[in-house]
């Protein structure tokens, strides 16, 4: 589909955004291996959290919908059968990563695979913390989906994460549930912790002290009811709109506000953004509140060291807004980026020649000079819901008429995206 854009006067309105990806992943899967019913309100309408769904049907357990009501009816740890066919993870490294854990300690065989962008990010890195925990894990070429996934018994171990992941992290982690004693995550650079606050909601035993994360084995976790907030991922798109047009002024509702995740909001207020947060509260662990932002020119900087991996999936948008900034915008230490569901530097930088934007692409981030001109142009999201977004924000301070290709790709995580767009840029 291709999607057409047209310059916006300015962006106005109040929005409530669809749940939080990451966390209705994990409640999801959580609740699926919890005894007794969960109750999962603004569970994300994104694609992605649907092939979740879909993975803990296919595995015995029975999920209702409701709009964006999930009821997920656990029978504890043991309460997943074999699946009749092959798992399919679709667009989601979330859904394989994370899956991959709990698929290692059942009793029984499986298959996870996912589309043609999932079969070629790399899986390594949950394979190997797994074989150590005793996993049998087939992959094609050794770290690529599928993965067939010889269920056994597995034993605890003390993870240092080679790499900045919440996923492998969550991967180990909910491996750990399933074997005796004490699995311990180690980090270097924190990442979400969405997991963390979800097993303990549950009832797991789960402490955290700098950077060391323990869990205790053989949890009893029990049914819940519990509140998605609206995705912060999704909301940046509108504040990084909201930025770049002059006039504009937002109130984002009911949005999640964890401090792994809001280093977003920090940056863009260190740069000049005029942004302000009201009404926190904590709902089932996770800050919750409403954000407010209105038109401000922005100076830019340097995303680097552990703020890039804070903000790794808002990196294509900064980008744009860095075009657009004083003095540019420089990431650096954001060589995950090339594994995501695009190799985001290359299709960012893809798109910003073909409006005729400078940029500086180095292995692990680029530089994008500041006081640049938008020029209305055909853009490609190459399938990759983050790019299409990303470049349909571009889109509202070009010169003219613009065109996305392959906009379906939003759906991923945010199908709303297109009409919320409509409605707050008129
Ligand atoms: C996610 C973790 C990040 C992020 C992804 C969601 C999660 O991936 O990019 O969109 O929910 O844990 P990595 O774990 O690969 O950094």
């Amino acid at each position: 589909m291709r999607q057409t854009v047209r310059p916006a006067g300015r962006l106005i309105g109040a929005v409530n955004l669809p749940g939080d990806k990451s966390i209705s992943h994990r409640y999801a899967m959580i609740a699926s291996l919890a005894e007794g019913a969960s109750k999962i309100t603004n569970y994300s309408t994104g694609a992605d959290c649907h092939s979740t769904l879909e993975c803990v049907r296919a595995l015995g357990i029975s999920v209702e919908e409701q709009g964006t009501t999930v009821s997920i009816h656990g029978r504890g740890l043991e309460g997943w059968r074999k699946p009749p066919e092959d798992l399919d993870a679709g667009n989601s490294g979330s859904t394989i990563r994370m899956m991959t854990g709990l698929l290692a300690a059942q009793p029984f065989e499986s298959r996870i695979l996912g589309d043609e962008s999932l079969s070629r990010r790399p899986m390594g890195r949950v394979i190997k913390p797994l074989e150590q925990m005793g996993a049998r894990i087939e992959a094609r070429e050794n770290q690529f989906p599928p993965l067939v996934i010889h269920g056994t018994k597995l034993h605890a171990i003390d993870y240092a994460l080679p790499v900045p992941s919440a996923q492998v992290k969550t991967c180990v982690l909910f491996a750990g549930m399933f074997a005796e004693g004490q699995t311990i995550v180690r980090e270097t650079i924190r990442s979400r912790d969405h997991t963390e606050i979800a097993l303990r909601e549950f009832g797991a035993e789960i402490q955290v002290s700098r950077r060391v994360i323990t869990l205790k084995g053989r949890p009893k976790l029990t049914g819940r009811e519990l509140v998605v907030p609206s995705d912060l991922s999704s909301a940046a798109f509108f504040l990084v709109a909201g930025l770049l047009v002059p006039g504009s002024q937002l109130v984002i509702q009911n949005v999640g506000l964890n401090p792994t995740r809001s280093a977003l909001l920090d940056f863009l207020v260190s740069i000049g953004a005029a942004i302000k947060v009201q009404r926190i509260e904590s709902v089932n662990g996770e800050l919750i509140g409403d954000i407010e932002a209105r038109y401000a020119p922005v100076r830019g900087g340097i995303i680097e060291k552990e703020l890039t991996a804070a903000l790794i999936d808002e990196i294509p948008v900064l980008a744009v807004l860095g075009a657009a900034s004083e003095e540019g915008i420089v990431i650096r230490d954001a060589q995950e980026l090339r594994i995501k569901e695009t190799d985001r530097i290359a299709t960012v930088a893809d798109n910003f020649a073909r409006m005729g934007i400078m940029v500086e692409v180095t292995p692990d981030g680029m530089c994008v000079p500041g006081k640049q001109k938008f020029r209305a142009a055909e853009f490609d999201s190459f399938g990759d819901h983050r790019i299409a977004m990303a470049f349909a924000v571009a889109a509202l301070a070009g010169d003219g008429e613009s065109g996305i290709a392959n906009a379906e790709a939003a759906s991923v995580s945010f199908p709303e995206f297109w009409n919320i767009l409509q409605q707050l840029a008129g």
